[in-house]
């Protein structure tokens, strides 16, 4: 985006924040309660539960999981909530299709193993149920098409729930980008780095529903954390889209060494094959010529992070640092700043406090909850009021097509590998649309 449009952009937005302000009363009494169902009460899902609790005007009539210990727990919380009891689907693994088919929900959150997140969302698609799956949304090319295809022939939204888009850092990042104060951005890099033993094998050292995949695949299994921000911070699908990738797979050493070292080198997990490399790298180039690199880093001991890092013609942020270089503005030549001055001056408008104390804010907005919080109420304000989800069906089959295609990669030892347009031409046309306050 060009800095005069940026510009534009941020009068633009403070006359929206200045009119949602003095709307939100209005705003506030047209409002009307939503009912959503739960398909995965495990670990997210009972953090999506959670999160609906907080919210007054957001019902949970309706629970679904094959385990019913995690469906006991999901209705003990619900009730201790002082809620009303939610009606149970459960038995066998399409018990989902019980709840889908009420006629008096307006949306399903999916929190499922991976393999049923396409065909779940397809199906409640097909219900006219709006649709919030988990991340990765599928794993297949054909799953991404067949997604989109059920949400375009039935008009039902779907939208991926990738949290790290919302962090209140990277939308700050996102902010001064759009004023152009990174000049003409050219390069990024993220990261998944986060040890997940723990999630993909349970204290036996068997494999989880997750960990299969680790015994059977070789590629990126969880590129959207990483690829979330990157998305609106290089304009992917609205005005650029990613192009190609090639990926490369280290080496699988991680997981057999911590199960030799911690059960011995004659246990079952230890010997046992694993093809998921220790870490993916993968180069991925856009179709208006600029770069990113991106890893997978999620099996070997390390303390967690996501290394953005984005780069433009007049300067870069990085999350490692904590720290921004602006040419001609930063006050030393080439040495970071500190950041945590930069996200105090660009706060995006979601985070600002006092955005939520407006009166007749809502109680989960800018400041309040974190970021899953703001990320599950502006999904659920859109189910509410009918509006554009704040991330396309497209963005979310974009960051998770790198899946398949990092396993095509890696498979071809290391060749180039085209990405779908999940926009069909769109990307050069469509103007930004993510976190530009169009709700508030
Ligand atoms: N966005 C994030 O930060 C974040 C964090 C954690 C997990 N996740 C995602 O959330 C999803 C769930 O992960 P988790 O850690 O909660 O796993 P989990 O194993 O704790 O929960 C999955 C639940 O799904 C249930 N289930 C399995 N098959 C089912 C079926 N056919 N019908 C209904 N329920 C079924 C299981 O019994 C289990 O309770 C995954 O896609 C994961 O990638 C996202």
């Amino acid at each position: 985006m060009l800095r005069q449009e940026s510009e534009e952009y941020m009068n633009r937005r403070d006359f929206v924040m200045g009119s949602a302000a003095a709307l939100s009363g209005r705003a506030e009494s047209k409002r009307d309660r939503i009912r959503i169902g739960i398909i995965g009460t495990g670990n997210r899902g009972t953090s999506h539960l959670g999160g609906a609790l907080q919210i007054p005007w957001v019902d949970v009539p309706a629970l679904c999981d094959i385990d019913r210990q995690a469906l006991a727990k999901a209705q003990d919380r619900l009730q201790s909530a002082g809620r009303p009891k939610a009606e149970l689907y459960t038995g066998a693994e399409d018990a989902y299709r019980g709840l889908i088919a009420r006629d008096d929900l307006n949306a399903v959150i999916i929190a499922t193993p991976w393999k049923f997140h396409a065909p779940m969302s397809i199906d409640a698609m097909k219900a006219g149920k709006w649709v919030g799956v988990e991340v990765p949304a599928a794993q297949t090319v054909e799953e991404c098409w067949q997604m989109l295809r059920a949400s375009q022939s039935t008009g039902t939204p779907c939208m991926m729930l990738e949290n790290w888009s919302f962090r209140r850092d990277n939308l700050a990042v996102l902010n001064m980008i759009r004023l152009g104060l990174l000049g003409e951005i050219v390069h990024c890099h993220c990261a998944h780095g986060h040890d997940c033993l723990y999630w993909y094998f349970d204290q036996s050292g068997n494999p989880r529903w997750c960990g299969e995949y680790l015994i059977d695949r070789n590629c990126d299994q969880y590129p959207t954390h990483s690829l979330g921000p990157v998305l609106s911070w290089m304009d992917i699908n609205c005005g650029d889209a990613l192009d190609t990738i090639v990926s490369m797979a280290s080496r699988s050493l991680g997981i057999k060494h911590y199960f030799a070292e911690t059960m011995g080198r004659d246990s079952a997990a230890a010997r046992r094959h694993y093809r998921q490399g220790d870490i993916i790298s993968s180069l991925i180039k856009t179709k208006n010529g600029n770069t990113i690199v991106l890893n997978n880093d999620m099996q070997l001991p390390r303390p967690y992070d996501d290394r953005w890092m984005i780069q433009g013609t007049e300067g870069l942020y990085s999350e490692e640092h904590n720290g921004i270089y602006l040419w001609r503005r930063s006050p030393k030549e080439h040495q970071w700043e500190p950041f945590p001055p930069y996200q105090a001056k660009y706060d995006h408008a979601w985070w600002r406090p006092e955005a939520s104390a407006q009166p007749g804010a809502d109680p989960i907005a800018a400041g309040h909850g974190g970021t899953d919080q703001l990320l599950m109420h502006k999904f659920y304000e859109a189910v509410r009021d009918r509006t554009p989800l704040p991330l396309t069906l497209e963005d979310g089959l974009t960051m998770s097509v790198v899946i398949p295609l990092s396993d095509e990669s890696i498979a071809q030892g290391s060749t180039l590998v085209r990405f779908p347009d999940f926009t069909e031409g769109r990307w050069k046309t469509s103007r930004p649309y993510f976190a530009m306050d169009r709700t508030k």
